[in-house]
Formats: structure tokens, C-alpha cells, sequence
């Protein structure tokens, strides 16, 4: 039997090139050598103030980036969270599960909380909806970016926790986070991640950006002092846009060094911008193909399926723990 894949994104802010090189891109990778599960993931959306009806809207335009980008529904399982009922149910059982102490030590909490009394406990407990989300498909691997592998640490604390309590029930996941392209950072502030959430859309390749915004945008990217057009760590920005480049062109690690060599930082910048315009010209075509009927098909077959494994699941729990 094949191993199982699950993973998500969010249907908040514009999805961007980091998304996709430290997700998708490895999710579609991945869709035929594993049972694959990619999820659309909603309820973790609210954990943030988010406007109904632009939810809503972003919910469908979520799938059609997913299917651009090369999730095939024949292969893998499309779904929306909120489909399926036992995200939600799991959650509260893992709730009783975690501790405070664990969800303290969560950075993203405390990114996104920034402390404020006001943050929704939804926020605080988000990353238990998470656990939820994989442990009800007893997933083998989790391809996530870099920034998710806190969350997958619990998630694997808490399956231990319950089959150590209540007798083997889960699986205990692997993430699977790429060697290269885990971390794509700021164009503006590469010490950061780029990010949905940036106030700064300069910051940030988004997928449905059009060619010359995306040119524009590599243009005034920042640089670092010196010209050579190396991977270095010392050199965050520079070693940032070669990762882009190396992912969006295919071409090997080493021959990128090689290709740029005694060039400078304009013809470098002039090329990524082309070959990043090339890469999305005919995923942003491909967008553009799916019309709501067929996507909202796509995901009702796809919650069925997800509901068979995910209600068997929630049972065994449930008797595990005398809930009936
Ligand atoms: P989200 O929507 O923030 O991001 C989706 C995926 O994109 C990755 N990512 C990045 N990778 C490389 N460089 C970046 N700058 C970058 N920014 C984001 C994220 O790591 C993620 O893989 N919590 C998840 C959604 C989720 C989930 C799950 C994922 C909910 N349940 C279960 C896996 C399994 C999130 O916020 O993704």
C-alpha cells in the first residue's frame, strides 16, 4: 500500500513564489509515489479576523492555484477543511491532549499573537487543528516549508502522547521539508521570510503577479555589499534570488554560479526576472481554465473521500477514549 501524504495552505492574502517552492511545487512532486491529501484549509483561516465573503472567494481561487500549479484530482484528494466535520472534532480531543506549556513555546503564536490579550484562542490552539488535520489520515510525510516544522514537532508529540495513553491510534508523521527553497525570504528584508501577511507587497513574488510588476519587483530587490553572484550564507539577499533562480530555471546548483560568473547584479536580476515571468506565464494561463462548477465538483468528490478515512479515524478515537 502506498504511504500517505497530507498537507495545506491557507485561502487568506496572495499565495507567493515561497509558497510554491517550499510546498506545492513538492506536493505535486510527491502526488503519484504517495496517497495524497491537500487540503484547503479554512478553519485555520479564522484563527485571524478574515472578511466572509473574500473567505469565501479565496476558498475556491485556493483550488484553482492548487490544480495549476500541478495537483492532479486524479491523483490526489482536493478538499476543503471545513468539509469534513472530524478536523474540527479531532481538534477538541487533541485540545485535551496538549498542554498550555507546548502552545506557549509555539513561535507563530507569538509572531502572530504578538502578545496582545486580544489574540483569538483559535490562534493559540491552531496548531492542534493542525495535528488534527494530518493525524486523522494517519499520515506518513508532511511536505511543509521551514517555517511549519515546529507544528509538525508537536503534531508528533501529541500522536506519541495519545498512543502512549490510549494504545497505538495514530501514525506518527515525517515532515518532508526541501533541502533547497524551505525558507525563500524578503525581497525587501531578506533576514526575513517572505510572507503572506507582509504590509509590504514589494516584499513579496506573488503567483497572479503580472509580468511587469514581477520585473519591477526583482529590480528593486535589495542586494548585499560586494558583486559576486554566489551562494554564500554571509550574503542573505544575493544567495536568496540565486535559490529563486535555481528552483524557477532547473538549472543544477552548481552550474548557477557558473552561468552568472563575472556578470553583474543588473543582467542577474534582468535574468531572473525573465525566467521568473516565464515560469508563471502558463501556470497564471492555467489559473485562468477552471471554471467554479468544475472546481466545486472536484471538491465534493474530494471531501467524500476524505471523509471515509478521516470518520474511521475519529471512531477508533472515540472508543479508545469511551466516547461514544
Ligand atoms: P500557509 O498557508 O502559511 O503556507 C503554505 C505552505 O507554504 C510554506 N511557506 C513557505 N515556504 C518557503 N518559503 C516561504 N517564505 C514560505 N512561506 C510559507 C509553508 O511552510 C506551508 O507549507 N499551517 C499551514 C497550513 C496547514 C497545514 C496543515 C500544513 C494547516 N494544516 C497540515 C500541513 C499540514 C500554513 O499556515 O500554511
Amino acid at each position: 500500500m502506498k504511504k500517505r501524504i497530507f498537507s495545506g495552505a491557507q485561502p487568506t492574502g496572495k499565495l507567493h513564489i515561497g509558497n510554491y517552492l517550499g510546498a506545492l511545487r513538492n506536493w505535486v512532486a510527491l502526488q503519484t509515489e504517495y496517497e495524497s491529501f491537500y487540503c484547503i484549509v479554512n478553519l485555520h483561516a479564522v484563527t485571524l479576523p478574515q472578511d466572509p465573503s473574500t473567505l469565501k472567494r479565496k476558498t475556491l481561487d485556493l483550488a484553482r492555484i492548487y490544480l495549476a500549479a500541478g495537483v492532479d484530482p486524479e491523483v490526489s484528494t482536493i478538499f476543503i477543511q471545513s468539509d469534513v466535520s472530524e478536523h474540527a472534532e479531532l481538534a477538541w480531543v487533541l485540545n485535551c491532549v496538549a498542554r498550555m506549556g507546548e502552545l506557549e513555546r509555539m513561535t507563530q503564536f507569538k509572531d502572530k499573537g504578538k502578545g496582545e490579550e486580544r489574540a483569538s484562542v483559535g490562534l493559540f490552539t491552531y496548531p492542534v487543528l493542525m495535528a488534527s488535520d494530518i493525524l486523522l489520515y494517519q499520515t506518513d510525510l508532511v511536505p511543509v516549508g521551514q517555517d511549519q516544522k515546529q507544528h509538525l514537532e508537536l503534531t508528533r508529540d501529541l500522536a506519541e502522547r495519545f498512543n502512549r495513553d490510549f494504545g497505538e491510534t495514530f501514525v506518527v508523521p515525517d515532515p518532508y521539508i526541501p533541502p533547497v527553497g524551505a525558507a525563500i525570504m524578503s525581497l525587501k528584508e531578506p533576514q526575513k521570510k517572505m510572507s503572506k501577511s507582509d504590509e509590504n507587497e514589494a516584499a513579496s513574488i506573488f503567483l497572479l503577479d503580472d509580468p511587469d510588476t514581477i520585473t519591477k519587483k526583482i529590480k528593486k530587490a535589495v542586494t548585499d555589499s560586494g558583486t559576486a553572484i554566489t551562494f554564500d550564507d554571509s550574503r542573505p539577499a544575493i544567495t536568496n534570488l540565486l535559490t529563486i533562480y535555481h528552483l524557477l530555471s532547473g538549472l543544477p546548483l552548481e552550474e548557477c554560479e557558473e552561468h552568472f560568473a563575472g556578470k553583474g547584479y543588473g543582467d542577474f536580476k534582468k535574468e531572473l526576472a525573465e525566467v521568473t515571468v516565464e515560469f508563471l506565464r502558463p501556470f497564471q494561463a492555467k489559473v485562468r481554465e477552471f471554471d467554479d462548477a468544475t472546481l466545486k465538483a472536484i471538491l465534493r468528490r474530494g471531501a467524500e473521500k476524505a471523509s471515509a478515512i478521516a470518520s474511521e479515524t475519529l471512531r477508533n478515537v472515540y472508543e479508545r477514549m469511551g466516547i461514544r
